[in-house]
């Protein structure tokens, strides 16, 4: 089984959409024949799948950098692959000096503060959806929410966040014909712009702010450096919920029972979120830097060797969880919830996407309820970085209909 299975990791491209459709098969023959697999695109890097070794490597910041050029997703930023960006792509120690500085923005009574903020986003946007009987997920639902969260988290003021939140949903959902916008255009000069407003104030309380006036290591960070962190941040805040979001709607139309099960009893929510985290983990694949010489499951590695973590396998590695394909809420965790990374480098943003999916299924299982996959439709799963669907097309009953259960 080894070769052919070694034969095809040989040519492994993470942003490929064809590995996709089958990645949790590769992913599962690659923890039992080949845990640290060498494959030779993007010239070499080693794709890590146990949860075990994940672990080792996310928690060992001296031996692996989180600043890693050329497997990433981030191609849209000026001199991205040289520069490095603060806290995502810093080690320790300089690593807790930028978290340290954000610590307070994300705690769970700071996030709470953005609750009222979430439900009247996600109320608008699910009311006027309901009567529709239909949508696609990606485009209509999902990205809208995340958008408008991540703008208020960075402090974009109320007038502008409607243009960043176009901004970013033409990051998942481009927009067609001849004279289109390319995803992407006109993000980066709004962030410059929003980073060049915050250099002549202090006054406000935000992520983007926080990070233009601190002083690490001596110097505050350059404005390439601000540009690739702001850029990043939106990657981590709305990339990752929306394709959250969409994955789990698909989730749940296939699978009326827990759909019901959820509806019925709302205390099963976290159960459910945390279950979607790790199932289709969106977070999917992120990389790190070998620093010095070290082995890893026997295999050696050099200074300047890349590595790819593979989050979402080693949230199905069966070492430690259970029929992992299945979707469950009753499980009883061995493991780590990997989903949401481990080390210095842990979702510093988990309680914000808790509370956000929280809102967003609680509204869609009421106001909603029952849906299914449009029939004739099929949705198409993306892997890289980032583990989503994109073409989820659900309909639903509307009327006297509508109600869940
Ligand atoms: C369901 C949604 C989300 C998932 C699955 C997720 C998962 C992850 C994972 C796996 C990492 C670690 C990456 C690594 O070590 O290479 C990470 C880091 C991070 N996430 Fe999230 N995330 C989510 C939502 C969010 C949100 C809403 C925010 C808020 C803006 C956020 C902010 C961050 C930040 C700032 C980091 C970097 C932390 C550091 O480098 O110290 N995330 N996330």
């Amino acid at each position: 089984m080894g070769d052919s299975v070694q034969d095809r990791i040989r040519s492994f491209d993470h942003h490929d959409p064809a590995v996709a459709p089958t990645i949790h098969t590769t992913l599962a023959e690659l923890r039992e024949a080949h845990p640290v697999a060498r494959s030779d695109a993007y010239d070499g890097f080693y794709l890590v799948t146990k949860q075990d070794d994940i672990v080792a490597v996310a928690k060992d910041g001296q031996t692996f950098s989180a600043a890693v050029q050329g497997l990433g997703a981030v191609t849209m930023v000026p001199d991205a692959e040289t520069t490095r960006a603060p806290l995502f792509e810093s080690d320790p120690p300089v690593h807790s000096a930028w978290r340290k500085i954000l610590h307070d923005y994300f705690t769970p009574p700071a996030v709470r503060a953005h609750e009222q903020f979430i439900r009247q986003v996600t109320d608008r946007v699910v009311d006027e959806l309901a009567p529709r009987g239909g949508c696609e997920v990606v485009g209509d639902l999902a990205a809208h929410i995340p958008s408008l969260v991540i703008a208020e988290v960075m402090g974009v003021p109320l007038e502008r966040q409607d243009e960043l939140a176009a901004l970013t949903r033409n990051l998942v959902v481009p927009p067609s014909g001849p004279d289109a916008p390319r995803p992407g255009d006109g993000l980066v000069e709004f962030l410059r712009d929003e980073i060049a407003e915050r250099r002549d104030r202090e006054d406000q309380h935000d992520v983007l702010t926080a990070i233009v006036h601190a002083e690490v290591d001596g110097r505050p960070a350059t404005d390439a450096e601000l540009l690739k962190y702001a850029f990043l941040m939106i990657s981590a805040g709305f990339l990752t919920t929306v394709d959250t979001i969409s994955s789990l709607m698909l989730q749940l139309a296939r699978d009326p029972g827990t759909r019901r099960g959820v509806a019925e009893d709302r205390a099963l929510l976290p159960a459910l979120i945390e279950e979607a985290v790790r199932h289709e983990s969106a977070v999917a694949a992120t990389g790190r830097t070998v620093l010095a010489e070290t082995t890893l499951r026997g295999v050696a590695l050099q200074p300047g060797d890349r590595l790819l973590l593979a989050w979402g396998s080693g949230c199905r590695d069966e070492q430690y969880v259970d029929d992992p394909d299945a979707f469950r809420l009753d499980r009883q965790r061995r493991g780590r919830d990997l989903g949401w990374g481990a080390g210095v480098h842990r979702c510093l943003g988990m309680h914000l996407a808790r509370l956000e999916l929280g809102i967003v299924f609680d509204k869609v299982l009421t106001t909603i309820g029952e849906f299914e996959v449009a029939p004739g439709t099929e949705p198409t799963r993306t892997y890289g970085v980032l583990r989503g669907v994109r073409n989820l097309h659900l309909t639903w009953p509307t009327g006297a209909d509508t109600s869940a259960g």
